[in-house]
């Protein structure tokens, strides 16, 4: 399992989500840094998604975790800035192949659309499965330069 430190954040939709996954990473010995939504009362989530992907964009964190109702928004968010390549994953199947073919630094999960035991399997995958590197690499660079915001 991958135990680099992990920046995580939420809105509202997710803040549930968010204390279960903080939990799971702590009892793992993985540090986590909590960017909040810090209640249930209705934020908006670009707030919490730019300032995760900024910590993972500038190489403060390697890792990061963002989470909303559907995963929609924050993926959106977390995607516009370089280095960052955020997966929603709402599967397994998707968490694994994130890893393997794309090299995720930043999971995305929606609050409202998986329960909480599902949520923890995909991370559980998503820690524990390496880059496959190769050509996947060559992929990863044909678009990591593009010059987005950081
Ligand atoms: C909040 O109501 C909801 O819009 C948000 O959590 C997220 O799903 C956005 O993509």
């Amino acid at each position: 399992m991958n135990k680099s430190p992990v920046v995580i954040g939420s809105d509202h939709a997710a803040y549930q989500l968010k204390e279960k996954i903080k939990k799971f990473l702590i009892e793992n010995g993985i540090a986590v840094e909590d960017a909040g939504a810090q209640g249930e009362g209705s934020v908006d989530y670009p707030d919490y998604g730019i300032k995760v992907a900024s910590l993972v964009s500038a190489g403060k964190f390697d890792r990061g975790i963002l989470l909303c109702g559907t995963g929609i928004g924050m993926s959106i968010v977390a995607n516009r800035f370089s280095n960052v390549r955020a997966a929603l994953c709402n599967d397994l199947f998707s968490a694994i192949m994130s890893r393997r073919h794309n090299n995720s630094n930043v999971l995305v999960m929606g609050g409202r659309v998986i329960g909480d035991v599902l949520a923890i399997e995909i991370l559980k995958a998503w820690l524990e499965t390496p880059f496959e590197g190769g050509r996947h690499q060559k992929r990863l660079d044909k678009f990591n330069d593009m010059g987005r915001s950081a």
